[in-house]
């Protein structure tokens, strides 16, 4: 077996105290992502991990970009007939999580995902690059494909078709909005006793705030 029991770090950059955190958690949220991208200068602060259950009864995470955040949600952009698409339609139960090294936090947000509007996925998709627009139309997203060759083919096909055309935004592309309803911040801290604060979304709309134990 492989021993990777050399891999040690002690996390010594912040601290998560209640008395300095915000009634709501996406403030804190916001707070944090701009801090990451200031201070930690990381690229692709915005990388989530998204896990659904899928159709198969096995739940399934896979890394997708925070398009836009307030406090109705997070939004993400997507192929609804992709493997994770067809997931949240059968169960929109789904968890975010990011990891930012750089600060030494984690974030884990259980939630509800529901696909965005149409006119709200139009201006996103209007907003892209056109190779980006074509990738949309191209890709059956999560469907085997004999080669690389058939992307490449379709891309030039529809290169060609669209010439100086508006590229329309496929029915089957489009945003999910995840509403939270559980945010939990992970500060890493000396000694394995990490900062955990729990906030959740209570019947009044309010947000409950615990600490759990690292
Ligand atoms: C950094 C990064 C960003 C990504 N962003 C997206 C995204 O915004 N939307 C998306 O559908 N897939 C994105 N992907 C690809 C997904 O991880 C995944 O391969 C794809 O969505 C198919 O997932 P599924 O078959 O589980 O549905 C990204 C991958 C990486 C590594």
């Amino acid at each position: 077996m492989e021993d990777l029991s050399n891999y040690r770090k002690s996390y010594e950059k912040s601290e998560l105290l209640e008395t300095t955190i915000p009634d709501d958690p996406i403030n804190l949220f916001n707070l944090w992502f701009y801090e990451t991208e200031d201070l930690g200068g990381k690229e692709e602060v915005n990388a989530m991990t998204v896990s659904t259950i899928g159709l198969d009864g096995f739940p399934k995470s896979r890394v997708v970009l925070l398009k836009k955040f307030n406090e109705e949600g997070f939004v993400f952009f997507t192929n609804y007939d992709s493997e994770k698409g067809k997931a949240i339609l059968n169960n929109p139960n789904v968890c975010l999580s990011f990891f930012w090294h750089e600060m030494e936090r984690q974030i884990i947000i259980k939630g509800t995902a529901q696909k965005t509007s149409a006119i709200f996925s139009d201006n996103y998709f209007n907003s892209r690059p056109d190779g980006s627009k074509l990738g949309a139309i191209v890709s059956e997203q999560s469907a085997v494909i004999s080669s690389r060759t058939v992307l490449d083919e379709k891309l030039c096909e529809l290169e060609r078709y669209y010439e100086g055309k508006e590229i329309p935004r496929p029915d089957n592309w489009g945003g999910f909005i995840v509403s939270p309803v559980e945010v939990e911040f992970w500060q890493g801290r000396p000694n394995r006793l990490h900062d955990r604060i729990r906030y959740t979304l209570q019947e009044d709309f309010n947000w409950k705030i615990e600490r759990l134990s690292s």
